[in-house]
């Protein structure tokens, strides 16, 4: 016994010199591990600094490739789209499944120009819906699942004809993993993925994105708790995501990331399937809040929570600093 005790055991041994930290390091980040989620909207030359989240902006699709270059000559092989809808919101977020629409045309675009960056999109109806759900309401404003699942059917569908790489539902409707699984087999998409925000929590951390999508004003004062999980709730994510695997899901998805690392590591620890985090827009906000103020250091600060995302488990990670990481690790 007393051989696995201090003066014999000397943990800090292997933290003497960097090489010998290098060497035991458990976990690393790579360029390859991320997907840059972009807002965008329309028109021609367009790039307005979204103000809660700074270094961010909306951009028109011409600019989208400008990123979308950046993308591939750091190596990051994702990006996802988050449309701003500036005119045509109805109630049923009809707009969602245009052929012709925002998202469909910027995934035929990207796809023209760099065929080799994967493109992931978001299936829900926020962007779209005057009353800023991810769902279709009745007159009482209740969240109808099934009606909804089949706007997001088609939704999905017409972002699989236009090319896209990867559908990522993050509405949270119960049945949609299937449902939007079985469209894509019958119409012969058999290699459009799905990545499953399968357990997304009703979180407050999705403030700065609402405010750069523009679905807050229609929110108002309602919330998205009777479809996304509560923060409170674990096994309860353990069920969604066996529920989305076994309905076709491709890759799942924990979201938020960093206050939901134990979800992360609980699901693929039992799981073994591939794992995505999102870090979310009030994350990446607080990092920079508090770096502008000179209290954090960014990068020093994101890398360690990129790291972070890694020993818990995720294979992967959305975040607005992915462009940050990938420079960063470019010059190491
Ligand atoms: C909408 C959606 C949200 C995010 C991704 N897709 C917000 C929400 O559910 O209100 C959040 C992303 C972020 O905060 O960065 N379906």
């Amino acid at each position: 016994m007393s051989n696995n005790k201090y003066p014999n055991i000397r943990m800090r041994r292997n933290r003497t010199h960097q090489y010998i930290r290098d060497l035991v390091q458990e976990n690393t980040i790579s360029v390859k591990d991320l997907i840059y989620p972009i807002f965008i909207l329309e028109g021609e030359n367009r790039q307005e600094p979204i103000l809660s989240m700074p270094g961010q902006s909306r951009v028109s699709i011409d600019n989208l490739l400008k990123i979308a270059n950046e993308c591939v000559n750091l190596g990051i092989p994702a990006v996802g789209l988050f449309p701003v809808i500036e005119g045509e919101k109805d109630f049923y977020g009809s707009e969602s499944y245009n052929e012709n629409g925002l998202v469909q045309r910027a995934i035929k675009t990207l796809k023209q120009h760099f065929p080799e960056l994967g493109v992931f999109t978001d299936a829900a109806l926020d962007p779209y819906t005057s009353h800023g759900h991810d769902g279709i309401i009745d007159d009482n404003g209740r969240i109808l699942n099934d009606v909804t699942n089949e706007v997001l059917m088609r939704q999905a569908l017409s972002h699989a004809v236009a090319g896209v790489d990867f559908i990522c539902p993050s509405d949270m409707m119960d049945g949609r993993i299937g449902k939007i699984r079985k469209v894509l087999e019958k119409n012969g998409f058999y290699d459009t993925g799905i990545m499953a925000y399968s357990a997304k929590y009703a979180s407050k951390f999705y403030g700065p994105f609402r405010e750069a999508l523009g679905s807050k004003v229609g929110l108002g004062k309602s919330n998205k708790n009777t479809y996304q999980m509560n923060p409170a709730n674990s096994d309860e994510a353990m069920h969604e995501i066996s529920l989305d695997i076994a309905e076709g899901a491709d890759i799942v998805m924990i979201k938020p990331g960093l206050p939901y690392l134990d979800i992360v590591y609980r699901i693929k620890s039992t799981f073994k399937k591939p794992v995505s985090v999102y870090q979310v827009s009030g994350e990446y906000a607080m990092l920079k809040a508090a770096s502008l103020n000179g209290w954090l250091n960014y990068e020093d600060t994101l890398m360690e929570t990129m790291l972070c995302f890694k020993r818990a488990g995720s294979d992967m990670i959305w975040t607005y600093a992915a462009l940050d990481v990938a420079r960063i690790l470019s010059q190491k």
